[in-house]
C-alpha cells in the first residue's frame, strides 16, 4: 500500500540512518507484506543482521522502539519473528478512503503526456484472422485505453499484412473465380478457403505461378488495374475484419490502417540510411545486417535480410521503415523522403518524435524484434530517449493442451466464435436471471459474452499460454468477467433500491467499523496503484486481479454488513459511499480493460 509506505518511509528512512544503514541497503527491501493478516508493509530485519550484528528479533524490536508513538494515528507497528509489521489503522483507512472518494480518477494521476504508437491486431489480408491476432487486438486494445487515462498522446496502428508476393497469386485467383463470387466468398469471411485454394493452384499449376509472379511485379510497379484489384482484396478482407472489431468494441478503426503497403515507398530510404551507417553488407548477392549475439543453429551468425537477391524487399525491411516512420511522421503529414532531405528527416526525428514504440505480437517474434530494435538503434533510428517494446504474449490453447482449433481441425473462425460466446451467454443469463426479456437480454448477452473472451485472455499473464474454457470463462464464480459484471449489477441494484440522490453523497465522510469494511477500503485505496504497476509492465492481469480483489472483498462485506437498512443513517450513507466508490472502480476498471458492466444481469 503506497498510501501507507509514504507515510511510514521519513521516519523509517530517519531510524536507518540512526543505525547508519545505506539506503541502498533496505529500501528495496521495505514493501507490501506477503501474509496479509500480519500487516500491509513488512520489513524483513535479518537483512541487517550481518550489517549490525544482532539477531533479527533484536533488530526488529529496536525498529519498533524507534517509532515509538510517532504513527500511531496511522499504524499498528509490531513485530514477529524479525519482521516489522505495519498495519493500517481504521480511522486512517477511513480518512484516506474518504477522500479517494471524492477524487473522480479514484487516485489514478495524470502523468506528462508523451507520444506512444500502439502496433496491434495486424492480421493478414485474405486470411482468417486468428486467435493469435484475438490476443494481440484485446492486449493491445486495452493498452491503448490504460495509456490514454493516463494522459498520453496514443496512435494506434494497424499494421496489417497487405503487401508481399502471396498478392500475386492472391489477385491471379481472384480473377478466375471473377470479381463477383470472389468479394462473396471474401465477404462470408470465409478468408481461409480463398487463400487456400490461391496456394494450391500456385503449387500444382506452373501456367498459374508465372501469372502470379508477372502479377508480383505489377503490383510492385503500381499498375493501375492491378492496384484495382489488389484494393478489392484489401476492402473486402477490412469488411470482415472490422466486422469483428466491432462485435468486440474495440477502438481500431480505418483510420488507424497502416499496413505494410504504406511503408514500400520508405524501404530505398532504409537501404540508404543503412548503408550510410555501414551496417549493411553483401551475402549471397543479398544485402544484408549482420548484429552481435545472433546465430542460427549451427552457430553460423544470423543475418536480418534487407534486400533479397532478387532484389525485393521483406518483412524486416518494412519493420525497419516503420520504425523511422513512427518516429517521424504526423508533423506535417507528409512525406517527403527523397535523399536531399535526409538531413531534414535527421532532424525531425531528434526534434519530432514518438517517445514510445510498443507492438503486440506473439512470443514467437520475439528473435525478430530483437533483431529489428539492435539494428533500428545501431542505424540511429531510436536514440536513447525512445524505447521500443515487444510486448509478447503465449498461445491460446485447447482443452487438449495444443493450439486452438475447430472441431474439424481448421483454424478457429473468430466470428464464429465471438457468436458462440453470446449465444452462450444468453443460455446462462436465461438461466440466471429469466426476468430479463427480449432486447435487454440481446444486449446483455453481447455484454457478458465478449466481456468473457476478453477478460479470460486478459486475465492471465500475457506471457503464458491459456486455455480455452467456455465454462470457465463464463462462470459467475472465480476470476471472470462475468462475477466482476455481477458484483457491478448488485451494487447498482443497491442504489435502486435506495431512496435517495446519488449528488447526497458527494463530500460523505466514509467510517470502517468493522474488519469486512476495512479489508474493502484497503482494496480500493490500492486501486491506483495497482493499475500503475499494471501499464508500467503492459500486463493487463494485475489490474485484472487486482479488481477480483476489490469484488471478492465486495461479496464478504455485502454478506456481513447491513447497508440500507441499518438503524443510522450515518452508517449508512457510508456504507453507500463505500459500494459507490466500489462500483466506480469495477467499473472503470473494466472499461480501461475495453470491458462493459450492464446495470442489471
Ligand atoms: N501481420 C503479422 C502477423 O500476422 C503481424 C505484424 C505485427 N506488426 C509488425 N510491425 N510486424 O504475423
Amino acid at each position: 500500500m503506497k498510501l501507507l509506505l509514504k507515510e511510514i518511509l521519513p521516519i523509517f528512512s530517519q531510524i536507518m540512518n540512526e543505525l547508519g544503514i545505506d539506503t541502498k541497503v533496505w529500501e528495496k527491501q521495505i514493501g507490501r507484506s506477503t501474509v496479509v493478516d500480519h500487516g500491509d508493509i513488512s520489513f524483513p530485519c535479518h537483512i541487517l543482521s550481518r550489517h549490525l550484528r544482532k539477531s533479527p528479533e533484536q533488530i526488529s524490536k529496536d525498529i519498533v522502539e524507534g517509532f515509538g508513538n510517532k504513527l500511531s494515528h496511522v499504524a499498528e507497528i509490531s513485530n514477529l519473528s524479525g519482521f516489522v509489521n505495519f498495519k493500517a489503522k481504521k480511522n486512517w483507512i477511513s480518512e484516506k478512503t474518504s477522500a479517494l472518494y471524492k477524487d473522480d480518477r479514484v487516485g489514478i494521476k495524470k502523468l506528462k503526456s508523451t507520444k506512444v504508437v500502439v502496433d496491434y491486431s495486424a492480421p493478414n489480408v485474405a486470411k482468417e484472422m486468428h486467435v493469435g491476432h484475438l490476443r494481440s487486438t484485446v492486449i493491445g486494445d486495452a493498452i491503448v485505453r490504460m495509456l490514454d487515462f493516463q494522459g498520453h498522446q496514443v496512435i494506434r496502428e494497424n499494421h496489417i499484412g497487405d503487401w508481399g508476393t502471396p498478392f500475386g497469386m492472391l489477385i491471379e485467383h481472384l480473377i478466375d473465380l471473377g470479381e463477383d463470387l470472389a468479394i462473396t466468398e471474401l465477404n462470408v469471411g470465409d478468408l481461409d478457403s480463398f487463400y487456400k485454394q490461391a496456394r494450391l493452384k500456385f503449387n500444382s499449376d506452373s501456367d498459374f505461378a508465372e501469372k502470379s509472379r508477372k502479377r508480383v511485379v505489377l503490383l510492385q510497379s503500381s499498375d493501375t488495374e492491378t492496384l484495382r484489384l489488389w484494393t478489392l482484396l484489401v476492402d473486402e478482407s477490412m469488411k470482415y475484419f472490422n466486422e469483428i472489431y466491432q462485435i468486440l468494441g474495440v477502438l481500431l478503426t480505418d483510420d488507424d490502417l497502416m499496413g505494410e503497403s504504406q511503408y514500400q515507398k520508405l524501404l530505398p530510404m532504409v537501404v540508404e540510411r543503412l548503408s550510410e551507417n555501414d551496417l549493411l553488407e553483401k551475402s549471397d548477392g543479398a544485402d544484408v545486417i549482420f548484429l552481435e549475439g545472433w546465430h542460427n543453429r549451427d552457430g553460423e551468425p544470423l543475418p536480418i535480410i534487407i534486400r533479397k537477391n532478387d532484389g525485393g524487399y521483406n518483412y524486416s525491411t518494412t519493420d525497419l521503415a516503420c520504425i523511422i516512420d513512427r518516429v517521424i511522421r504526423k508533423n506535417d503529414g507528409g512525406y517527403n523522403y527523397s535523399t536531399t532531405d535526409l538531413a531534414c528527416i535527421i532532424d525531425r526525428v531528434e526534434r519530432l518524435d514518438c517517445d514510445t514504440l510498443l507492438y503486440v505480437v506473439g512470443t514467437p517474434q520475439k528473435q525478430h524484434f530483437e533483431m529489428i530494435f539492435q539494428a533500428a538503434t545501431k542505424a540511429n533510428f531510436i536514440d536513447s530517449n525512445k524505447t521500443a517494446t515487444h510486448i509478447n504474449f503465449g498461445s491460446v490453447l485447447g482443452k487438449d493442451g495444443k493450439i486452438l482449433k475447430s472441431r474439424e481441425g481448421n483454424a478457429v473462425k473468430l466470428l464464429d466464435l465471438l457468436n458462440e460466446a453470446i449465444s452462450r451467454a444468453k443460455s446462462v443469463i436465461e438461466e440466471k436471471n429469466p426476468e430479463i426479456k427480449g432486447s435487454e437480454r440481446e444486449k446483455v448477452a453481447r455484454i457478458v459474452g465478449i466481456g468473457a473472451v476478453k477478460y479470460a485472455d486478459l486475465s492471465t499473464d500475457r506471457t503464458k499460454d491459456y486455455v480455452f474454457d467456455w465454462e470457465r470463462m463464463l462462470s459467475f464464480e472465480g476470476n471472470t468477467a462475468p462475477y466482476l459484471q455481477y458484483a457491478y449489477a448488485r451494487i447498482s441494484s443497491i442504489f435502486e433500491k435506495w431512496n435517495g440522490q446519488l449528488t447526497s453523497l458527494n463530500n460523505q465522510k466514509i467510517v470502517c467499523q468493522t474488519l469486512e469494511e476495512q479489508k474493502l477500503c484497503r482494496q480500493l485505496l490500492q486501486f491506483s496503484e495497482k493499475f500503475e504497476e499494471s501499464i508500467n509492465s503492459y500486463s493487463p492481469h494485475t489490474l485484472c486481479n487486482h479488481i477480483f480483489s476489490i469484488a471478492s472483498s465486495f461479496a464478504t462485506f455485502y454478506e456481513n454488513c447491513q447497508i440500507i437498512n441499518t438503524n443510522d443513517e450515518s452508517t449508512t450513507l457510508s456504507r453507500l459511499a463505500i459500494c459507490d466508490l466500489t462500483g466506480r472502480q469495477i467499473e472503470l476498471g473494466l472499461d480501461l480493460l475495453g470491458i462493459h458492466a450492464p446495470m442489471r444481469m
